[in-house]
């Protein structure tokens, strides 16, 4: 796994956005889509923006972009002000050229018995296009990738999952309370993050210090599913100083 630290989280986003805009502009040349993998959350806003402006100010063109975010709430309606998918629009996809039909977010308004199904056909539409390209993460303050909460395993599908407490307190804030915070979600399963071929963790803030250090430096276990990441050839967590001053 490799770290990089940067003073701040904005120099840190810029970085990462050079990164991608760079992959999108050589599939681009290579007549090839590029498929990201995306996730939602604090941690990954000023990335949104930075690549927002790159499309304002630099042409940079999400044409060729085809993206699977890593999760959605369940139950969610897409119009509520909570749904991943009103983030993305609001943050990224509404404010760059993607295509519409090129941006994928798991579906909060399956019925229970519909879910199986179109978590395969998710995981069969990103096998189909050869795999995620560059996969973006956060970070849960209990080590949780995507919504694979701590016991999750390495080989783990695509599924419903249950909130782990810590995240669902991590989230009550936003629905005005506990009580109103969902308790499931769809999430990515760990074995489609692990097969993308370039991942990026984002990680900002003292907060995360403690779990950043047990996901770096600490035992591959899946009560710390991003320590799986250690085991991913292509890993790179990208810190700024509150969170890495821990690591050794
Ligand atoms: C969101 C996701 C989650 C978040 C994590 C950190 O799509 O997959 O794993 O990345 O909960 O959230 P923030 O960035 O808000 O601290």
């Amino acid at each position: 796994i490799e770290t990089v630290i940067f003073t701040d989280s904005l120099s840190a986003s810029k970085s990462v956005a050079k990164e991608i805009s760079d992959l999108i502009r050589v599939k681009q040349s290579q007549k090839q889509p590029c498929i990201l993998g995306l996730a939602t959350g604090s941690s990954p806003k000023s990335l949104y923006a930075e690549l927002v402006r790159m499309h304002r100010e630099e042409g940079l063109s999400f044409k060729n972009v085809i993206t699977f975010n890593l999760d959605e709430y369940y139950p969610m309606e897409p119009d509520s002000v909570h749904s991943y998918v009103r983030f993305m629009k609001e943050l990224l996809f509404d404010k760059v050229d993607i295509l519409p039909e090129n941006y994928h977010i798991p579906d909060g308004t399956l019925s229970k018995e519909e879910i199986a199904d179109y978590c395969t056909e998710y995981e069969l539409k990103i096998e189909a296009l050869g795999g995620i390209d560059l996969q973006i993460l956060g970070i849960g303050g209990n080590g949780h990738i995507g919504f694979n909460e701590s016991g999750s395993l390495q080989n783990s599908k695509t599924r419903l999952v249950a909130l782990d407490h810590i995240t669902r307190v991590a989230a009550s804030n936003e629905f005005l309370g506990l009580p109103n915070t969902p308790r499931t979600a769809i999430t990515l399963g760990v074995k489609k993050i692990m097969e993308a071929k370039r991942v990026i963790l984002l990680a900002w803030g003292e907060s995360k210090s403690k779990i950043i250090k047990e996901s770096v430096e600490g035992t591959v276990t899946n009560l710390v599913p991003a320590s799986y990441l250690q085991e991913h050839k292509n890993a790179t967590f990208v810190l700024d100083q509150g969170t890495a001053h821990k690591l050794t």
